[in-house]
């Protein structure tokens, strides 16, 4: 039976050590200490348990995982694991210092993994002793349900690992897509990029936020507006990503000032009961159906840049934004 051993067991954590035991794998499951590390088993169990519950889960398989997922006394004890998947919070030195206690604690032919959502894979490479095995699987939140993984290649990653996380993806019941390293990977960069230039377009005009989020569901194949979405990732974490992207990739992802003014008041979204769409709808003013527009172009334009750029081929830009952004259809077969 294949051993994997996670390290983290906080939110994402705990969901892909679930979905590794309801894989069939046996799951040794490290955290800062042995008390954080017997929180996440559970919450994962009880994750099991509500998708059981639901019927989007097989019972006895959810049972069968109590028996699979072993919270162990830190990195040390994931010895005997063939595969490593990190998931400690997204600080590049916190995960460098991970990362080489990982590279002490396993074999030399196991696979490592970081479930990073914006490093760089190629600078957590460099610090470690085997930079070749190393490899971004990029799960989507909730995990558990969530059926996209990009795989990120790194400057230094073989291909014998890109091949084995592309296997590992698929083990685990995950439809994975193969991406070159790049800040954002594809779906963060298409829909952030996306939202930015709507929020200048907005921040232009007066606008019904409502009215603009129903006019881009009504008028494409993105499930959410992009003032909802932004509301349901956390202004926080979205303004985080976004700032990263507009040094890395310049004006194309400012976003006039929207989100840093909100963030600083506490103001994050569904998390804070407050954030960019008002609670009450406003009156239209003609200006909607530009935002909406607007916001496919964008996303038009970003996906065709990562398939130019060969960051991922268009069919799997396409497959990302459908299966880790819930898009009817993909920007490149829409546009
Ligand atoms: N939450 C999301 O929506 C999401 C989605 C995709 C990817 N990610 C990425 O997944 C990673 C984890 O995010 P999360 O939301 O699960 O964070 P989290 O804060 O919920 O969990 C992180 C866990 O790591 C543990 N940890 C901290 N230091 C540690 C150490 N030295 N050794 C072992 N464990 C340690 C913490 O105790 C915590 O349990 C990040 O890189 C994040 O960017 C998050």
């Amino acid at each position: 039976m294949t051993t994997i051993g996670i390290v983290g067991a906080g939110t994402m954590g705990a969901e892909i050590a679930l979905v590794a035991a309801l894989a069939g794998m046996d799951v040794l499951l490290a955290d800062a200490d042995r008390e954080r590390a017997e929180a996440g088993r559970a919450r994962a169990l009880a994750t099991g348990a509500r998708l059981a519950e639901r019927g989007r889960r097989d019972p006895a398989d959810v049972e069968a995982c109590a028996g699979r997922i072993h919270a162990v006394d830190g990195i040390a004890a994931l010895a005997p694991a063939g595969i490593v998947i990190e998931a400690v919070p997204e600080d590049l030195a916190l995960k460098a210092r991970v990362h080489e206690q990982i590279d002490a604690a396993v074999a030399h032919d196991a696979l490592v993994a970081t479930n990073t959502s914006g490093l760089s894979v190629t600078a957590l490479a460099d610090g470690t002793s085997s930079p070749g095995r190393l490899v971004g699987l990029h799960f989507f939140n909730p995990a558990a349900t969530m059926q996209l993984v990009e795989v990120i290649a790194g400057a230094a990653t073989t291909e014998d690992t890109v091949a084995g996380a592309l296997a590992l993806a698929a083990d685990l019941g995950k439809t994975p897509v193969r991406v070159r390293e790049c800040p954002g990977f594809v779906v963060n960069r298409v829909l952030v990029r996306a939202m930015a230039e709507a929020f200048r377009a907005a921040a232009g005009a007066p606008v019904d936020r409502h009215a603009a989020d129903r006019t881009v569901v009504d008028g494409g194949p993105a499930p959410m507006g992009p003032f909802a979405l932004g509301d349901l990732v956390g202004l926080d974490v979205l303004e985080s990503i976004r700032s990263d992207l507009e040094a890395a990739y310049g004006d194309r992802f400012a976003d006039a000032g929207t989100l840093a003014p909100l963030v600083a008041q506490g103001h994050l979204g569904r998390k804070s009961g407050a954030g960019l769409v008002p609670a009450a709808e406003g009156a239209t003013t003609g200006t909607e159906p530009v935002v909406a527009a607007v916001y496919y172009a964008a996303a038009m334009d970003e996906a065709r840049r990562l398939a130019d750029e060969g960051v991922a081929s268009p069919s799997d830009i396409d497959l990302a934004m459908r299966l880790g952004a819930g898009w009817s259809d993909g920007p490149l077969a829409a546009g």
